[in-house]
């Protein structure tokens, strides 16, 4: 486990992977979305990075202090929140995402959606979003390990220069995966 209380400055980047699932914390079932992610930022980011990763259960105090601390302690430029994004009443790591994020970056979860449509019905269900917290990128995700793919695919060229924007390392990605669009 990495520790949170190193500095931040030297070393590989920082990416936060939330996985926020009742069933995964007890041990019902194992984490697939958690590694999911982990996955394809393996495949997809060609800087060198490391994962300072979590499990926890659905609640939003505790969801809150998680991205609280792996944006302003652990020094995380981001953080990908998997599972906790739709309907049921247990459903709340938009509303933990929203109260901490300094600038919501709506068209994230408009993205994730429309892109997730052909795939699934259910797609319209998640109420992912996405924003900034200090210089942190804050992005929810659904829980299955296929929505995590198509959704990370579907806004992952905009993420580096998002990164660049709040004031984060520099992302590069590998351009035969995802090419990155830096405008700025
Ligand atoms: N998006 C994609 N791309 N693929 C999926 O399988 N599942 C949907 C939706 N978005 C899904 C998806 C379903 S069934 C639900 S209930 C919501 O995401 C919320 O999932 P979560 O509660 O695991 O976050």
């Amino acid at each position: 486990m990495v520790d949170s209380s190193e500095s931040s400055t030297a070393g590989p980047v920082r990416v936060g992977i939330v996985s926020v699932s009742d069933r995964a914390y007890r041990g019902i079932y194992e984490d697939r979305g958690g590694p999911a992610v982990r996955a394809y930022l393996d495949d997809v980011l060609a800087t060198p990075w490391e994962a300072v990763a979590r499990v926890i259960p659905d609640e939003v105090d505790l969801i809150r202090r998680t991205l609280v601390e792996l944006a302003d302690e652990a020094g995380c430029c981001l953080v990908i929140t998997t599972g906790g994004t739709g309907p049921a009443p247990r459903d709340v790591t938009p509303e933990a995402t929203a109260a901490v994020l300094d600038k919501e970056l709506a068209g994230f979860g408009e993205a994730m959606r429309a892109v997730s449509r052909p795939h699934v019905p259910t797609a319209v269900l998640s109420r992912q979003t996405a924003g900034v917290r200090g210089s942190a990128l804050i992005i929810n995700l659904p829980g299955s390990p296929r929505a995590v793919r198509e959704c990370l695919d579907a806004v992952f060229a905009a993420v580096p220069d998002c990164v660049d924007l709040i004031g984060g390392p520099r992302l590069e990605t590998d351009p035969s995966r995802v090419k990155a669009h830096r405008p700025h």
